[in-house]
């Protein structure tokens, strides 16, 4: 079993933002003010994903049921357009929306904790942002894997960046060093004095537009003053006999996630096996199906009509399954037709619940590890790289081998697709889950295994998120496997049927909350990183 505490919780990514996490709800906030300071806490000790510079998603649920999703994706800027990433041939430009100042959408953090505070949050903003300031100016030890990820990307940072700053001050970090932002302790003190003006306008928006300006960007002082985070209705469903609560659009998470689970009711998972060839099949069949439907139907429900209730039906989910084959995998080229995306996995999640109950699924993200690599000089914070999520090249492969579809090209103020899915699970309108994973695509995949690890392997909260994980997302038509995930006369019968399987790097790190049958709380903190949980 995981850490169990009696009454509350959080789980993040990161032991001092777990521990900010805790602190504020021991002070009496409750779990929208705990996200709150685990948000600004994250981005300073996890700045390969946590962020001001970003965007994210959250779905609260209150103790009485109530749920809100709040979407504080990015936008494109103004002066962004759809063929920006494309050279006059038509090409894709190399790394163009991957490093550096156009890969940069207008972010949306700060406005969405200010937006889900105003309206949720309990204790003053000035103390659950304080615990941020305290550490960017104090600094933090880094760990072996903060110390050889921030090392893998110095160089990135180097080049994106139009002036040395904190991350680049040292040649190689090495565990146990400390990395102080004191610039970013600026930022953070301005946001808390001004509010939300503290950085969408004022000296941090100022520092911002010079930053794009030295690097040919394209966000202007128009751009941040008028970014808005929206309040979205939630997507729901049920899985068996739990309620399924996540993000809908501009998120494919969601809908991904509820489309493949309930793809699987009608079968008897736990009798097959874990991990056994038939249930891993049917798994994945699923997951090709669901994925191929985002790549043509997805995009920001703002710009393009997106069909979500069509596309989470009971009907249609079984007329999408009716050719499948319990003996052979289906080749994803005889699926629909569609455009999937791929998005880099460097993304954080948190979970939290408190003691009267309220619950809190927060993921948010850079997109790739320390985003663009742009630091804003004298601002001390990373830039995403989420202009990537968009479709850059509709019907051209992009570096994933994967091509981009219609409903997802670059509009100017339009969020780019999403696969982020923080995810609140109820049974007979209890709460029983909290739980999300980064990832990229491979997240609503990483949250669906937890789920039926939990629901029909019957492990504990620990074990769910432990597992090795496996994934498929229509294309390429491969399975890809951790190492180790699929026992090997499973993987021969797998290929048997039809299925290749490529193995790579370990697959998102869920981290995850589950309710007792007697209403204790276990930790699911994913082994996958320096991931921790704390309550009380
Ligand atoms: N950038 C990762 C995602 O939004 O899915």
């Amino acid at each position: 079993m995981g850490m169990i505490a009696d009454s509350a919780m959080v789980v993040s990514a990161h032991p001092l933002a777990t521990a900010v996490g805790v602190d504020i709800l021991r002070a009496g906030g409750h779990a929208v003010d705990a996200a709150v300071a685990v948000h600004w806490t994250l981005a300073v000790v996890a700045p390969w994903a946590g962020n001001v510079g970003g965007g994210g998603l959250m779905v609260v649920r209150a103790a009485d049921g109530t749920v809100h999703t709040l979407d504080f994706r990015e936008t494109a800027p103004a002066g962004a357009h759809r063929d920006m990433f494309l050279d006059g041939t038509g090409k894709p430009v190399a790394k163009l929306s991957l490093l550096g100042h156009k890969a940069i959408g207008v972010p949306g953090s700060v406005a969405g904790l200010f937006a889900v505070h105003d309206s949720l949050g309990r204790m003053p903003m000035a103390r659950l942002i304080q615990p941020a300031i305290d550490l960017a100016e104090r600094g933090f030890v880094l760990t072996a894997l903060e110390a050889k990820e921030l090392n893998s990307k110095l160089h990135s940072i180097q080049a994106s960046s139009s002036r040395p700053n904190a991350f680049t001050a040292r040649a190689h970090w090495n565990p146990g060093d400390t990395l102080r932002l004191p610039e970013l302790a600026h930022t953070l003190t301005r946001i808390r004095d001004e509010g939300r003006d503290g950085f969408y306008r004022g000296v941090t928006a100022d520092l911002i537009v010079a930053e794009m300006k030295r690097g040919d960007g394209l966000i202007d002082h128009e751009d941040l003053a008028s970014y808005k985070p929206v309040w979205r209705k939630p997507v729901t469903g049920t899985y068996r006999d739990l309620e399924i609560i996540t993000m809908g659009p501009p998120s494919s998470g969601g809908i991904v996630l509820i489309q493949a689970l309930k793809a699987l009711e009608d079968m008897n998972l736990r009798g097959a096996g874990w991990q056994k060839a038939a249930t891993v099949h049917r798994m994945v069949e699923a997951e090709r199906r669901a994925f191929a439907d985002r790549a043509k139907h997805l995009g920001d429900p703002d710009f393009v009509h997106v069909p979500s209730e069509e596309l989470l039906s009971s009907s249609y989910i079984a007329h999408r399954m009716a050719n499948f084959d319990a003996n052979k995998a289906t080749p994803s080229k005889l699926v629909n037709a569609g455009d999937p995306l791929a998005e880099s996995e460097h993304t954080t999640h948190f979970s939290i619940v408190d003691e009267e109950g309220n619950a809190v699924a927060c993921t948010t993200t850079l997109n790739g590890s320390y985003g663009s690599g742009v630091v804003v000089d004298g601002a001390g914070f990373l830039m995403n790289n989420e202009m990537d999520d968009f479709s850059i090249a509709p019907n051209t492969p992009n570096r994933f081998g994967l091509v981009g579809s219609n409903a997802n090209v670059i509009a100017p103020g339009k969020r780019m697709l999403s696969s982020m899915a923080p995810t609140i699970v109820t049974r007979g309108g209890r709460l029983f889950m909290v739980l999300g994973s980064p990832g990229g695509a491979t997240i609503p995949t990483s949250v669906l295994q937890t789920v039926v690890n939990l629901v029909d392997h019957g492990m504990t909260a620990k074990q769910a998120v432990s597992a090795p994980r496996f994934h498929h997302q229509w294309k390429p038509d491969t399975i890809l496997i951790e190492a180790n995930a699929i026992p090997a006369a499973d993987s021969l019968t797998l290929v048997n049927m039809g299925h290749a399987f490529k193995v790579r790097p370990p697959i998102g790190r869920v981290d995850a909350i589950l309710v007792l049958p007697d209403g204790r709380l276990e930790a699911g903190a994913d082994p996958r990183g320096d991931d921790a949980a704390a309550g009380y």
